[in-house]
C-alpha cells in the first residue's frame, strides 16, 4: 500500500491515511487503498478499528481536485459512487470505527469521518465542507451525513456557506464527541478503542447494528430490530459470563475481560 497504513495494537486495528504531501486528500488510489484495507481486517482478532490521518496538520482535506477537476458529468457522478462506497462500506462495517481528526477535515474529509461511528479531534481540526465554493455539491455523502448528525438547519447553513469550523463549534454542535491537545489524541483514540474491545464483541456488533439499521426505519420497526439483536446474545459465551460475573458478586470477576467470541 502506498497512502494507507494499517497496525494492529491487541484488538484494535489503526488505518491512517497516510498521502502528507497532498494533506492526505482522496484520490481514486486512496479510495481503492482504504477499501482494500477495510476488506482485509481480520473480524475474527479485531474488535474496534481507529482511522486517522498521516502529519499534525490534516485528517483529510478533501477529495483530490486535481483528480476532479477535469471530470465529466459521468465521470463526476462515478467518482462520487466510488467514494460513497467505500464510506458506506466503513459506516456498515461490522465493528465500530473511531474517526481520531488531527486537523483538517474539509469535504471528503469531514464526509469520512461521518461515515465513523465516532468522531474526536485535536484542537487544530477544522471541519468544513467547501465544496459549493469550488461549484460542487458535497459528494460523498455530506449532504446526507452532516444534516443527520448536527440538524438540518445547521447542515444547511454550513453547507451553503461553505464555511469552516473550528474544533470548539464542531464540539458545540455535536459534530465531535470531544477535543483534545493533537499529541493526546491517539492515545485518547486508543483508550476509548480499548475500552470498546474490554466489552462482549458480538453485544458491541449487534449495537452498530440495532442503532444504525434502526435509524433506517420508523419506531415500531426500529424496536423489532432491537428485540432480534437482543434476543441473539442470548446464545453468546459472553451474555452467560458477563451476567454470571455480575452474579457471582465477584468484584475482580466482573471487571475481568469476557471472553473472545466471534459469530
Ligand atoms: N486536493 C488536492 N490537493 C490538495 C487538497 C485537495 N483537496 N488539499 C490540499 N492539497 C494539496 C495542495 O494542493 C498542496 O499541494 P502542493 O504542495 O503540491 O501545492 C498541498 O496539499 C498543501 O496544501 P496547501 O499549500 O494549500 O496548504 P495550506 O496550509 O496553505 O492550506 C488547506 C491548507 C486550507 C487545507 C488548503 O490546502 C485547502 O483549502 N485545500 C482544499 C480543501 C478543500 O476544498 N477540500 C474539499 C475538496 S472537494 C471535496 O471533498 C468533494 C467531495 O465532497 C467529494
Amino acid at each position: 500500500m502506498e497512502f494507507v497504513t494499517y497496525e494492529q495494537d491487541g484488538y484494535v486495528g489503526i488505518i491512517t491515511i497516510n498521502r502528507p504531501k497532498a494533506l492526505n486528500a482522496l484520490n481514486s488510489a486512496v479510495l481503492e487503498e482504504l477499501d482494500a484495507t477495510f476488506k482485509a481486517v481480520d473480524l475474527d482478532t479485531t474488535r474496534c478499528l481507529i482511522l486517522t490521518g498521516a502529519g499534525e496538520k490534516s485528517f483529510v482535506a478533501g477529495a483530490d481536485i486535481g483528480e476532479m477537476s477535469t471530470l465529466t458529468k459521468a465521470e463526476g457522478e462515478a467518482f462520487g459512487k466510488k467514494g460513497n462506497d467505500v464510506f458506506r462500506y466503513i459506516e456498515t462495517f461490522p465493528i465500530p470505527v473511531i474517526a481520531a481528526v488531527n486537523g483538517f477535515a474539509l469535504g471528503g474529509g469531514c464526509e469520512i469521518s461521518m461515515s465513523c461511528d465516532i468522531r474526536i479531534c485535536s484542537e487544530n481540526a477544522i471541519f468544513g465542507q467547501p465544496e459549493v465554493g469550488l461549484g460542487i455539491t458535497p459528494g460523498f455523502g455530506g449532504t446526507q451525513r452532516l444534516a443527520r448528525l448536527v440538524g438540518a438547519g445547521m447542515a444547511k447553513q454550513l453547507i451553503y456557506t461553505a464555511r469552516n469550523i473550528k474544533a470548539d463549534e464542531a464540539y458545540r454542535i455535536g459534530l465531535v464527541n470531544a477535543v483534545y491537545p493533537l499529541e493526546e489524541l491517539l492515545p485518547a483514540a486508543k483508550k476509548m478503542a480499548a475500552g470498546i474491545a474490554a466489552n462482549a464483541p458480538i453485544a458491541v456488533r449487534n449495537c452498530k447494528k440495532a442503532i444504525n439499521d434502526g435509524l433506517q426505519v420508523d419506531m415500531d420497526q426500529a424496536i423489532v430490530i432491537e428485540e432480534k439483536l437482543f434476543g441473539d446474545c442470548f446464545e453468546t459465551e459472553d451474555q452467560k459470563a458477563g451476567m454470571g460475573n455480575f452474579l457471582e458478586k465477584d468484584k475482580e470477576k466482573k471487571l475481568k475481560v469476557v471472553p473472545f467470541q466471534n459469530k
